[in-house]
């Protein structure tokens, strides 16, 4: 086995381990605090797809999966006097700028995304303590990204952008079999007269103690999030059991 195929494999026993030991946490448990919420979501685009959505907006996308963000579930802007300031983040900004970039807005001032964000979602995830300041909240956000590592692991189970198309339950089942838990995929919905749809998002889902879950599909859920920040004329959605495209370039 190759050196990532054996950290991919690692990975997922990692995880199933800590969440199997895992027993019982039950620290900020107050239900009736309107800001209260149960699972992390993190969010990864495919920015090729980001760039199809809003065709006027970006050029050069990279060809890896980035980050979009890591939201609490059903919870946003849940302290609006707790403002964004990159200086919190500045040790963090090489990975920000390579991870975590704006797709849609590259040319202009780059710390809009992050700002939207925090505001959105990180003010919310920051009632916990592992990520209760701006540099915890992106830090550990890069952490998450990097121990998934889903570029290297898709890679290694032959998917990779191409010309042609995917069967989604074979994208589904080898996510599955290489983490141990069943993300949520997202996906455009065919064009016109076309029957494909197109690969958009993973999200992976995290307990408050960030230990990998499986993500459930409640259709309503997805609605609300998939709104977050791209604005363009197209929505993403949860994707079909069909034919899939993993487009290279826009
Ligand atoms: C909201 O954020 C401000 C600024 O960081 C902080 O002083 C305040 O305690 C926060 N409020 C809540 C309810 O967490
Ligand atoms: C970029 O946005 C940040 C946060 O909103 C702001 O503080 C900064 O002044 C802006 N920089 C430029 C060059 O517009
Ligand atoms: C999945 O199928 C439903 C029902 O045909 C359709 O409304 C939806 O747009 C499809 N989603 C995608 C991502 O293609
Ligand atoms: C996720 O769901 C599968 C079954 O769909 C189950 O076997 C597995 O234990 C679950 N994993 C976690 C971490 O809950």
């Amino acid at each position: 086995m190759k050196p990532a195929t054996v950290h991919c494999l690692i990975l997922g026993c990692f995880y199933l381990a800590f969440c199997c030991g895992y027993t019982s946490c039950k620290f900020l448990k107050s239900e009736h605090h309107p800001h209260i919420w149960k699972k992390l979501i993190l969010v990864h685009h495919w920015p090729v797809t980001v760039c199809k959505m809003n065709e006027n907006d970006c050029k050069e996308p990279p060809q890896y999966w980035t980050i979009h963000g890591l939201w609490p579930e059903k919870v946003e802007e849940c302290n609006r006097t707790w403002h964004f300031n990159v200086n919190e983040i500045k040790d963090l900004l090489p990975d920000m700028r390579q991870y975590w970039p704006d797709i849609l807005h590259s040319s202009l001032n780059r710390t809009q995304f992050w700002k939207h964000e925090w505001e959105k979602h990180g003010t919310c995830a920051a009632t916990v303590e592992s990520l209760n300041s701006q540099k915890k909240y992106f830090g550990k956000t890069l952490d998450l990204y990097q121990k998934l590592d889903l570029n290297s692991c898709l890679l290694k189970v032959g998917i990779k952008p191409s010309s042609s198309y995917y069967q989604m339950t074979a994208i589904k089942e080898a996510l599955t079999s290489v983490y141990g838990v069943t993300p949520k995929v997202q996906c455009l919905p065919p064009e016109q007269g076309e029957e494909v749809q197109t690969i958009g998002q993973i999200e992976f889902c995290f307990t408050k103690e960030l230990e990998l879950r499986n993500c459930t599909h409640a259709e309503a859920e997805s609605y609300i999030l998939q709104n977050d920040w791209s604005s363009g004329p197209e929505e993403l959605s949860i994707c079909n059991d069909t034919l899939t495209y993993y487009p290279s370039q826009v």
